[in-house]
């Protein structure tokens, strides 16, 4: 992949620690329209730690052989761990492209002045894309939040700037700020306006909960591609229900179907991906990585706690899942729970 506008899809999947790891990715997959191609992220990854981390058992660095334009995202702020982490994740780990977090506001990026830190230094925020480019030998992206209010777009404009002149090859901006975390709404214009100004391709991210949404942002902000966190991790399916509006062929494993479209279908949908994931992270975390049953476990739970908020009853599906002990409990639980109809929300208010 030489820039993230090669690939055709117009949709991706958020960076999230705890959730965008390769069960879900693997999930996301199956809803792919056939022939469609889109870049896939991993949970921030601290480049402090990447040099020295088994790649192939780290539960935040396992992937498939079969997946494809990965694009991991790193944290950090040093030459020479950003250095060792860019030239193990490509060379070694098999990155198609490696994305900066300067979007991160807990306390610990804060303190180590990575994250969104580096937003509050211009020059220091481009010297870090500056040495990743010098290092790597795929395409360099960052992502970014909102400076402040709409009177600092111009100021965003020239921060990207810079980040441009020291080689960014997109951005992805989610125009929320430090302050709002991920409440509140996100201020797609200054997507729009960023989109106006700068030349390489620009991702928005926020507020997204449909495939509607997704359509709404890229034609209201002119954004080359959007990107959906919690909501795409809720209804994955929206990857194909995006896929049916813009004529792609149906994904592989659903063809001849149509995508969910009801709030009866989508309850369903849940159900079935949900015991779909659960197989997935049993067999990609435990059975070939080693790792634990509970910490397979509590991923699985972070993901229904994420997730639920959009079901009518997600409450009740929490309460059940939080006493299974086993994914074998959990298979039965979650089985017990979809007999009966469940009906899921177009939105929620992304509070989690
Ligand atoms: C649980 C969780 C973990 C997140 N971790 C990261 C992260 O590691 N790196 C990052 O750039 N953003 C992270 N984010 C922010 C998302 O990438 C995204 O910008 C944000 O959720 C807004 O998009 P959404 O409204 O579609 O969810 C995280 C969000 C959530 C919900």
């Amino acid at each position: 992949m030489r820039n993230v506008n090669e690939l055709n899809y117009p949709l991706c999947l958020a960076p999230m620690v705890g959730l965008t790891h390769v069960s879900l990715r693997r999930l996301m997959n199956d809803y792919m329209p056939k022939n469609a191609t889109t870049h896939w992220p991993t949970e921030m990854l601290n480049s402090r730690r990447v040099p020295r981390e088994n790649l192939k058992t780290t539960p935040e660095t396992l992937r498939r052989s079969e997946e494809n334009n990965l694009v991991p995202q790193i944290l950090g702020n040093e030459e020479i761990p950003i250095e060792k982490s860019v030239i193990r994740l490509v060379n070694e780990w098999g990155a198609s492209g490696i994305d900066i977090n300067m979007g991160c506001p807990v306390q610990k990026a804060l303190k180590h002045n990575y994250g969104v830190s580096l937003m509050g230094d211009v020059d220091y925020a481009a010297k870090v894309v500056e040495i990743t480019k010098k290092h790597s030998t795929v395409p360099v992206s960052v992502k970014l939040r909102a400076v402040g209010s709409e009177k600092s777009v111009p100021e965003l404009i020239v921060f990207v700037q810079k980040l441009v002149d020291a080689g960014a090859d997109w951005i992805t901006l989610h125009p929320r700020t430090a302050e709002q975390k991920r409440r509140g709404s996100a201020d797609w214009n200054q997507i729009t306006e960023l989109k106006k100004h700068v030349s390489i391709p620009i991702i928005g991210n926020g507020d997204i909960q449909t495939a509607d949404d997704v359509i709404q942002m890229l034609t209201t902000t002119g954004a080359d591609k959007a990107m959906a966190g919690r909501a795409l991790a809720a209804r994955p399916w929206m990857l194909w229900q995006l896929g049916e509006k813009l004529n792609f062929e149906n994904p592989i494993a659903f063809e001849n179907q149509k995508a969910p479209a009801t709030a009866e279908e989508e309850g369903a949908e849940y159900g079935r991906a949900l015991l779909k994931f659960i197989d997935y992270c049993e067999e990609d975390f435990m059975l070939n990585a080693g790792v634990s049953e509970s910490v397979t476990l509590r991923k699985i739970q972070f993901f229904i706690k994420t997730t639920h908020v959009w079901l009518e009853f997600g409450h009740a599906l929490m309460a059940v899942a939080s006493r299974a002990k086993t994914l074998n409990d959990l298979r039965v639980l979650v089985g017990q729970f979809f007999q009966q109809q469940q009906r899921m929300n177009l939105r929620t208010e992304l509070r989690q």
